[in-house]
């Protein structure tokens, strides 16, 4: 495998878009006559110390980056430098439910990747279904399918311009309820990441199967008493909430109304 260029990918998913897109750009990574290999964060450590390129996917939460890729990012080591000729560079995509609200998310992880001596040269979003079933409209399977196709099809242009040694960041962008709006709305989940976990509720519809526990990317429930029960580990990440088989939980239900709402997992995803 000698000379062949590799490529690190590492996501963090809640309902699958970002695993997604991932193997979607590590298949276009591999047609060029790159090796790939594809973790989740954290389990999957740094990129590898001999990859030229670290390929990073996440979801947009609340205009700003996860909690969980935020302290990833922090924690990764310093990049060595070049790989054979090659310059170390990293590929950051988002994926977001809306089409252009990424706000703080890209600008503040090509900075943490610059602090830790990677060179993020390409930076962008890509729209995919939304997931965030208690607080936003979540699209129905047909709809669903649409923008996954356009999805799919704009991370494959982002991994053939990276490759093709094109630069880009996406600047900031916000809802239209402006800058200090959207300050709040970050600011607001930054505390509510830490609380919210007590507001989810498993009502009488809940089978006891325990899916929803094992499923959970950061361990954060347990059964007890045949219920799931969640913890202060919770990434918000709504995938307990959208994988449930009988849609049985629920979230601040007196102001969302998510139990009512569509449930969305990307039809690849198998957790
Ligand atoms: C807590 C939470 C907050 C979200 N905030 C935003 C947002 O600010 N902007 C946006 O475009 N999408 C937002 N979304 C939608 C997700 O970013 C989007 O559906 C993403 O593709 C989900 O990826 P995943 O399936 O990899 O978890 C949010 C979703 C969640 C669960
Ligand atoms: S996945 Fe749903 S039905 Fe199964 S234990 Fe969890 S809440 Fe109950
Ligand atoms: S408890 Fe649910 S929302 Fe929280 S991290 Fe686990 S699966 Fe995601």
């Amino acid at each position: 495998m000698s000379g062949v260029p590799k490529a690190s990918f590492r996501y963090f998913t809640g309902t699958g878009n970002s695993k997604r897109i991932a193997e979607v750009c590590a298949s276009v990574f591999e047609a060029g006559g790159w090796s790939a290999e594809i973790a989740a964060i954290p389990e999957g450590g740094p990129p590898a110390e001999d990859s030229s390129a670290a390929c990073l996917v996440f979801p947009v939460y609340s205009l700003d980056l996860p909690r969980i890729v935020r302290r990833y990012l922090e924690a990764l080591p310093p990049a060595t430098g070049a790989i054979g000729s090659r310059p170390r560079q990293a590929l950051l995509l988002a994926t977001g439910g809306n089409e252009d609200d990424c706000g703080w998310s890209l600008v503040e992880g090509v900075g943490l990747l610059a602090a830790r001596g990677w060179d993020a040269a390409y930076a962008d979003l890509v729209r995919m279904p939304n997931n965030w079933g208690p607080f936003m409209r979540v699209p129905g399977a047909s709809e669903a399918a649409a923008i996954l196709a356009a999805g799919e099809a704009k991370a494959k242009e982002s991994a053939e311009a990276f490759l093709a040694g094109r630069r880009y960041a996406k600047p900031l962008s916000l809802p239209v309820f402006g800058p200090l709006g959207s300050r709040l709305m970050r600011a607001g989940f930054k505390l509510g990441v830490k609380r919210l976990w007590r507001k989810f509720r498993a009502d009488g519809k809940c089978t006891s199967c325990g899916l929803c526990a094992r499923s959970c990317p950061t361990s954060s429930i347990a059964m007890a008493g045949g219920r799931p029960r969640w913890s202060a580990t919770c990434e918000q990440c709504m995938r307990c909430f959208n994988l449930c088989p009988s849609r049985a939980i629920a979230q601040l239900e007196a102001i969302g109304k998510g139990s009512r709402r569509e449930r969305y997992v990307e039809p690849h995803f198998k957790p």
